[in-house]
C-alpha cells in the first residue's frame, strides 16, 4: 500500500509536534513545516518517514515549494498560528496584521497549494486549526479570535467550493489546551485549577487530544464529514450556565 503523506504547518512544537507524531505512527510520510528551520529538523528528526520543511506561511511561495518538495499531499494541516494579546483599542496595527497574516491569511495559502495539487491528484483533506476563540470571544483576544472566526469561515467556503475535487475541509476549535502556546499561561497553578474547574470534564485539554482529533478527520472514518467545526474542550463551549446555578 504506497504510504498517504501529511503536510503539517507549525510543526515544530506544541500541537503541530503532536499531530506529526500520531501522524508518523499512524504510517503517514510527515512534512514538518516550521517558519523555526531548528524546530523543524528536532521534530523530524524524532519520527520515522519525516522530513522537516522550513517555510513561512505567509508566504505563498513558501507553501507551493513545501507541497512540492513532498512530493505529494493527501493532508495538510493548517497549525501555524500566533496569538497577541492585549484589548483591541490599543492594539497595535502591526499586532493585529501580524495576528491575522499567519493565522487567516497563511492558513488560505497553504490550502490553496495544497488544494491545487489535491484537485490534479484525486483529492485530499484539509484541517484548519482554529480555536473556541473563533466560536466565542474573549477577554484580551481581539484579533486571534477575529482571525480564527475568519479561519472557520475559510473552512466553510472551501469546503463547498473544493467538494466537486473530492477535497474535505473541516477546522478543529481546541479550547484550554495544557501545552504549545499556553504552556507559559498554565504553569500558574492558580490559572491552572479556574480554568480546569471551568471545564465539565474537568481537566484542560492536552496536545494529544487535539492530534486524535486531526488524525480521525484525516481517515477514512471521516469520509463523509466537510465543512464542519469540530469543538475538542471538554465541554466547556456549554458551561456558562454553570456559573450561574438556577437553586
Ligand atoms: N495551545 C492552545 O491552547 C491552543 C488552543 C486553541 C487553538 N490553538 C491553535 O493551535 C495551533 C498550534 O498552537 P500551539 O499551541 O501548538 O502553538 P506553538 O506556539 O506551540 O506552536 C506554533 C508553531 O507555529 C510556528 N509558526 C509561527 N508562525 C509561523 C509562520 N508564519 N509560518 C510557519 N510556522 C509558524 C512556530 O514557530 C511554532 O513552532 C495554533 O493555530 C493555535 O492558535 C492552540
Amino acid at each position: 500500500m504506497t504510504r498517504r503523506h501529511m503536510l503539517i504547518t507549525g510543526a515544530g512544537a506544541g500541537i503541530g509536534a503532536a499531530i506529526a507524531a500520531r501522524a508518523s505512527a499512524a504510517g503517514y510520510t510527515v512534512g514538518v513545516m516550521d517558519a523555526d528551520e531548528k524546530r523543524a529538523e528536532e521534530v523530524a528528526s524524532t519520527l520515522k518517514h519525516a522530513m522537516p520543511l522550513a517555510g513561512d506561511v505567509r508566504d505563498p511561495a513558501d507553501m507551493a515549494a513545501a507541497v512540492r518538495r513532498m512530493g505529494s499531499v493527501d493532508v495538510l494541516v493548517n497549525n501555524a498560528g500566533i496569538l497577541r494579546t492585549g484589548p483591541l483599542i490599543d492594539h497595535s496595527a502591526d499586532d493585529f496584521r501580524l495576528v491575522m497574516d499567519v493565522n487567516l491569511n497563511g492558513a488560505f495559502f497553504a490550502a490553496q497549494a495544497a488544494a491545487r495539487h489535491m484537485r490534479d491528484h484525486g483529492g485530499g483533506v484539509i484541517i484548519n486549526i482554529s480555536s473556541i476563540n473563533g466560536l466565542h470571544p474573549s477577554p484580551n483576544c481581539g484579533a486571534y479570535v477575529a482571525a480564527k472566526a475568519g479561519l472557520i469561515g475559510l473552512t466553510q467556503q472551501m469546503s463547498i467550493e473544493w467538494g466537486k475535487f473530492g477535497i474535505r475541509v473541516n477546522a478543529i476549535a481546541p479550547g484550554f489546551i495544557d501545552g504549545g502556546m499556553s504552556s507559559p499561561y498554565y504553569a500558574n497553578a492558580k490559572v491552572r485549577e479556574k480554568r480546569s474547574g471551568a471545564v465539565p470534564l474537568g481537566r484542560l485539554g492536552t496536545v494529544d487530544d487535539v492530534a486524535d482529533t486531526a488524525l480521525f478527520l484525516a481517515s477514512e472514518q471521516a469520509s463523509y464529514i466537510s465543512g464542519v467545526t469540530l469543538i475538542v474542550d471538554g465541554g466547556v463551549i456549554n458551561s456558562v450556565l454553570l456559573q450561574l446555578p438556577r437553586e
